[in-house]
């Protein structure tokens, strides 16, 4: 058949056969999510547009992004974008891809009471890659402040962009914490919440991840020392400095080195309340919450 009468359902079952044999992930998805990105349409609306003849330039593009996808490039690069919860990030190696369980954590800050009923909440977001938690929270919160930081300049340059492209640049300061004291960009105001998914790989296990993620994303995103908390330890040691009396802290962290019980043991050594654990949809033990109390 030659390439101008390529129909849609033809192109996505062809893309779809091809990931299968390549054993890319979910293939079927995959070429979808490819055909609707090209196509500048939702996924959801490929189905009635089957019939349709591709034009070769589509075709070519499908070709190109199938052989990146193949060759271990992660989808979301690929395409250049990836919906978050109700929005949606650009998304380029620049940063993380944002995980499902991300916006599982991002889930339980903004389906907290405490800070609903806050009039003008002051809300960071440590280690914000895309800027996908620090845009939520944004999105959330209408009347907050919210900080986003990170120590890749390439990621802030990143969740800037999306940042603009959400029209949320005016609420959102993104600060370089290895340059910036962020105390002093507060100016003596509390923090109401702090939300953070760090680096948590034990470093000797970054290697052993698989190759999409290894050549593809950022390193610095994935590795959290010797045993993966050296982050972790970072962000609740700052967050007895800057959070308000009855503050609150949600962490991701990783669900199958332990990391939940020995963090929720460091919160409370610290003098945390109310340090729960929480489970992802895989049923695991992957996020941390915790308040500061109310008398310090
Ligand atoms: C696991 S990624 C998460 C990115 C984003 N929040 C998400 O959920 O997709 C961790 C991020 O933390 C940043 N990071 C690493 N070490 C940091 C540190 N000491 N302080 C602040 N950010 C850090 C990395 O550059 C990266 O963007």
């Amino acid at each position: 058949m030659p390439d101008e009468v390529r129909t849609l359902s033809w192109t996505v079952g062809a893309a779809a056969a091809y990931f299968e044999r390549c054993g890319v992930d979910s293939p079927r998805a995959t070429a979808e999510h490819l055909a609707a990105r090209l196509l500048g349409v939702r996924r959801g609306d490929l189905a009635a547009r089957g019939e349709e003849a591709l034009r070769p330039k589509v075709l070519e593009a499908m070709r190109r992004g199938m052989r990146r996808v193949a060759s271990g490039e992660p989808l979301q690069y690929v395409i250049g974008q990836w919906d978050f919860r109700d929005f949606t990030l650009r998304t380029d190696r620049r940063a993380l891809v944002p995980r499902p369980e991300t916006e599982q954590l991002a889930g339980l800050a903004v389906g907290s009471p405490r800070l609903r009923s806050l009039e003008r909440p002051i809300l960071v977001d440590w280690g914000t890659g895309s800027g996908c938690l620090a845009l939520c929270l944004a999105r959330e919160f209408p009347s907050a402040r919210v900080l986003a930081l990170d120590i890749s300049e390439d990621a802030l340059a990143l969740a800037r962009e999306n940042a603009s492209a959400l029209g949320l640049s005016d609420r959102i300061a993104f600060l370089n914490v290895a340059e910036t004291d962020v105390s002093e960009v507060l100016d003596g105001a509390s923090v109401h919440a702090i939300v953070s998914n760090p680096p948590y790989i034990p470093s000797a296990q970054v290697d052993r991840l698989e190759r999409k993620v290894l050549e593809h994303e950022p390193r610095v995103a994935l590795d959290g020392g010797p045993d993966g908390m050296d982050v972790l330890r970072a962000v609740c040691e700052e967050a007895t400095m800057l959070l308000a009396p009855e503050g609150e802290i949600y962490l991701e962290l990783d669900a199958e080195s332990g990391q939940a019980r020995a963090m929720s043991a460091h919160l409370a050594e610290l003098g945390f309340e109310e340090v729960r654990t929480h489970r992802d949809f895989t049923g695991a033990e992957r996020f941390v919450s915790a308040m500061m109390p109310s008398g310090i």
